[in-house]
This record gives C-alpha cells, sequence and structure tokens, in this order.
C-alpha cells in the first residue's frame, strides 16, 4: 500500500511550497493536482470556450489529454504531449481554473488520473479536495489556511519580486473571490475534511511548517 499525504487550503496558503519540502524529505512524489485543473483551463482558454457554458466546457475537455511526468523530482504537465509548466501560473489561468473546475466532468477526468497516481507512489498531493474526495482514506490530512490579509501580502511579495507593479487590496479581493468559488460549488467543494489537521500559517514560517506535518507522519 502506498503512503498518502493529502494537503487541501485555500489559494496562497502555501501548499505547494510546504507539500514539495515534505514530499522530498520523505523521498514521497509530489502532486501538485491545481497545475492539473491549470492545464484543463489553459486548454480551454486557447479552445476560446465560454466558461460559463456547462455544455460547451463537457465537449470540448474531452480533447484535453493531461499526463504527468517527473523531471529531476520536479512535476511537468504535459498537455496533449506538450509540456505546459510555463504558462500555467498566470492569474487569468488561475481564475480560468477556479470557474472552470466546477464542470463534472473536468474533475472527473482529472480525479481518476491522481487516484491512480497515488495508488502507485507515495504521494504528497495537495488541492481542495484531495482529504475529503480523491484520496478519502489517505494516512495523514492537513488542511493548510492562513488569513486573506497574510495571503494576498505573500502574492504581493513574491510579484514585486519579479518586477511586477500590483494592488495588494485588489490581489487580495482576488483571494477572497476564488475562495468562495472554491468553497461553495456543489462538487468537491473546498473544505477541510473531518479527519484533517487544520494548520493556520499565518504566523509560522515555512519550516515550521514543514515540521509540523512532518511529525504528524510519524
Ligand atoms: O491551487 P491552484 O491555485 O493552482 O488551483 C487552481 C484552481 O484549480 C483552484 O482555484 C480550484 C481548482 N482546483 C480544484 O478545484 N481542485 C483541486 N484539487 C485543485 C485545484
Amino acid at each position: 500500500m502506498s503512503y498518502q499525504i493529502a494537503i487541501d487550503g485555500p489559494a496562497g496558503a502555501g501548499k505547494s511550497t510546504i507539500a514539495k519540502k515534505v514530499a522530498k524529505t520523505k523521498g514521497f512524489i509530489y502532486v501538485d493536482t491545481g497545475a492539473m485543473y491549470r492545464a484543463m483551463a489553459y486548454y480551454l482558454l486557447t479552445e476560446k470556450v465560454n466558461p460559463e457554458n456547462a455544455k460547451e466546457i463537457e465537449d470540448k475537455c474531452q480533447g484535453a489529454d493531461i499526463t504527468i511526468q517527473y523531471v529531476d523530482g520536479e512535476q511537468v504537465v504535459l498537455l496533449n504531449g506538450a509540456n505546459v509548466n510555463g504558462v500555467l501560473r498566470t492569474e487569468e489561468v488561475g481564475n480560468m481554473a477556479s470557474t472552470t473546475s466546477k464542470n463534472p466532468k473536468v474533475r472527473e477526468r482529472l480525479t481518476q488520473l491522481q487516484k491512480e497516481l497515488a495508488a502507485k507512489n507515495d504521494v504528497v498531493m495537495d488541492g481542495r479536495d484531495i482529504g475529503t474526495c480523491v484520496l478519502p482514506n489517505a494516512d495523514v490530512k492537513i488542511y493548510l489556511t492562513a488569513s486573506s490579509a497574510v495571503r494576498a501580502k505573500r502574492r504581493f511579495d513574491e510579484l514585486t519580486a519579479k518586477g511586477e507593479s500590483c494592488d495588494i487590496k485588489k490581489i487580495e479581493e482576488d483571494i477572497v473571490k476564488r475562495d468562495q468559488q472554491d468553497m461553495s460549488r456543489e462538487i468537491a467543494p473546498l473544505k477541510q475534511a473531518e479527519d484533517a489537521h487544520l494548520v493556520d500559517s499565518s504566523y509560522m514560517t515555512i519550516e515550521e511548517v514543514v515540521q509540523k506535518i512532518l511529525s504528524l507522519c510519524k
């Protein structure tokens, strides 16, 4: 049986940074499920699909073959055979992913792939519905959160470090809107699984969060 660590939480809580470090320490693979939803959203954007038209999304998503590879321990997302890692982290793709991930067909396709990866490998998997839907029997479940103000500040610092100008108020508004959308959808909404450990990273360092999770895995 593979060992499964599930990390869920809202956008910007630090899931991927933490999950990567935990995976490295444990020698597990890291599965970033948000990147799969982003790859699907990217495909739907290039196909000029109307994000509010469920039928159109359902039809078009059949044309996206999404697979995962590992290169030097890093997850590479292949969309119809092409590496799309470089185009997934924009706000446009993130917002489209939040909208199109409501669609049951999209979720069905990606959930299946995620379950297969976790059945064959020891994993740290992060997302919104890992502990509740994808891996309900995970060995350790974490619900990682932080206040919207702290998450907005982290994103602001990240963007300004890259030389991009941005408005922290607008970033926080977007974060709150995305949380609402992810938490209120009908299928697999973002919520803490009953047996998940709540970790609020607002006033914790990355290393403290990593150590906390590793201690829960013993
Ligand atoms: O974690 P992220 O920002 O890369 O995720 C992008 C969007 O994908 C997020 O707003 C909701 C969706 N998502 C999801 O519905 N289920 C997951 N397991 C992961 C992400």
